[in-house]
């Protein structure tokens, strides 16, 4: 069984509405030697359960997303100062300028490929001002961001290893690059500090300790990868889930104040990220099989989210439903930091191109191509013949 065909990809919830029944918990053989879980309770055990499945996986090792306790909770605490609900706030008026500055280029009669034009950028520049990275040095920026996500356009055990040896000599430059660059950002902070992000993170402090050069900048290579593929593919799903659903639509447009539920909804049954990845620290039994210690597991978040044990009629998309406890955003001590700003994103996003869309379709009848990173879920491109309001 291949799990990364674009078939597959575009629609992978018949084969896990089978693999929940018939194997829950499933051994991939060589090349890949992994396993995956596709039930929720066992993905919410892998997740949460710290103590036994370490966050160490196969990926930058700079990230605090892959650190594990005590190292992962110093740092989470002194990021979390710097990312405060109130500085995640006050983002609000600034992205609703960039989201109508982007519709107002981006729309013209009758047609419009909203991921080029949209959902791309919006969270782009969202991340970058919010870092305090400025306009000019924003297709640098860009460029870093997707040098860094094609670390994922593979996995261990697929043929293209030349592929997988080039992203990873390419992500090398790239963070001397940035390290470059963001050493002189500090500096500039050190001696003129501003109302961002990075002076925030240069002045968290915590029992004394404050973050080290390395940290921050792993901190931001990891904003940069997090919070855009994410929140772009939640823009665009939440539009194909919208044009598969019409009466779904028609309901939102009659009672917007469902639009917080109906992104739930979206993280839910076409959750961005679909799996993330773990390492047993020891053979753990789960399901009546034993998963070796060192073993790569993939919780299959994509799958949990569409459990009948947990959600009822869970292929339907229903944007009434509550509640809805959904794993898109991961749980445990590694939650999404960035989960009050990709669903304010979302919100200001949907509102305004549902205010300036009378009507929107898919402008072809072609199944539409994947993300190219491999853990991502969305279309690549979303041509959408359009009727301006
Ligand atoms: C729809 C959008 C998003 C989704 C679906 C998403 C999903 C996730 C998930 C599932 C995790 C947990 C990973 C794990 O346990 O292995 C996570 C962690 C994280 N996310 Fe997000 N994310 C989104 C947007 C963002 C944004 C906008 C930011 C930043 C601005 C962000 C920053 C982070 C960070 C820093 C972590 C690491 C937290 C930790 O390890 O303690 N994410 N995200």
């Amino acid at each position: 069984m291949n799990f990364f065909t674009d078939d597959m990809r575009r629609n992978p919830f018949p084969v896990y509405d089978q693999m929940r029944s018939v194997s829950p918990v499933f051994n991939v053989p060589p090349p890949f030697n992994m396993w995956m879980v596709f039930d929720f309770e066992n993905v919410k055990r892998v997740v949460n359960d710290h103590e036994t499945f370490s966050s160490r996986v196969p990926a930058p090792d700079n990230w605090f997303l892959f650190f594990d306790p005590p190292q992962h909770s110093k740092l989470r605490a002194l990021i979390s100062r710097a990312f405060t609900p109130k500085s995640i706030a006050s983002l609000e008026g600034r992205i609703r300028k960039l989201s109508s500055q982007l519709l107002d280029d981006a729309l013209a009669p009758n047609q419009l490929d909203l991921a080029a034009k949209y959902s791309v950028p919006l969270p782009m520049k969202v991340i970058a001002e919010m870092i305090g990275i400025p306009a000019s040095d924003w297709t640098l920026f860009r460029d870093w961001s997707d040098t860094m996500l094609k670390l994922s356009y593979s996995m261990r055990g697929m043929e293209k290893d030349a592929e997988a040896a080039n992203a990873l000599a390419a992500f090398r430059t790239v963070t001397l690059e940035m390290d470059a660059y963001l050493a002189n950002m500090i500096e500039q902070r050190r001696t003129d500090p501003c109302d961002d992000l990075l002076t925030r993170l240069i002045e968290a402090e915590v029992d004394g300790e404050k973050l080290k050069h390395n940290e921050i900048l792993g901190f931001f290579q990891l904003l940069i990868i997090g919070g855009q593929e994410t929140t772009t593919n939640l823009i665009n799903n939440s539009m194909l889930c919208f044009m598969e659903n019409p009466d779904q639509l028609a309901l939102l447009r009659k009672s917007p104040e469902l639009l917080p539920s109906a992104i739930e909804e979206v993280l839910r049954y076409r959750s961005p990220l679909q799996w993330l990845m773990r390492t047993p620290k020891q053979d753990v039994a789960l399901n009546g099989q034993t998963i070796p210690a060192g073993n790569l597991v993939l919780a299959i978040v994509g799958s949990a989210n569409r459990d009948a044990k947990q959600f009822q009629n869970p292929n339907q998309f229903d944007i009434t439903r509550t509640p809805n406890p959904h794993l898109a955003f991961g749980h445990g001590i590694h939650a999404c930091l960035g989960a009050a700003l990709s669903r304010m994103e979302a919100r200001v996003a949907l509102q305004d191109i549902l205010a300036r869309l009378d009507h929107f379709e898919l402008a072809s009848q072609q199944p539409w191509e994947p993300r190219k990173a491999l853990h991502v879920h969305g279309p690549a491109a979303l041509p959408l013949n359009i009727r301006i309001r």
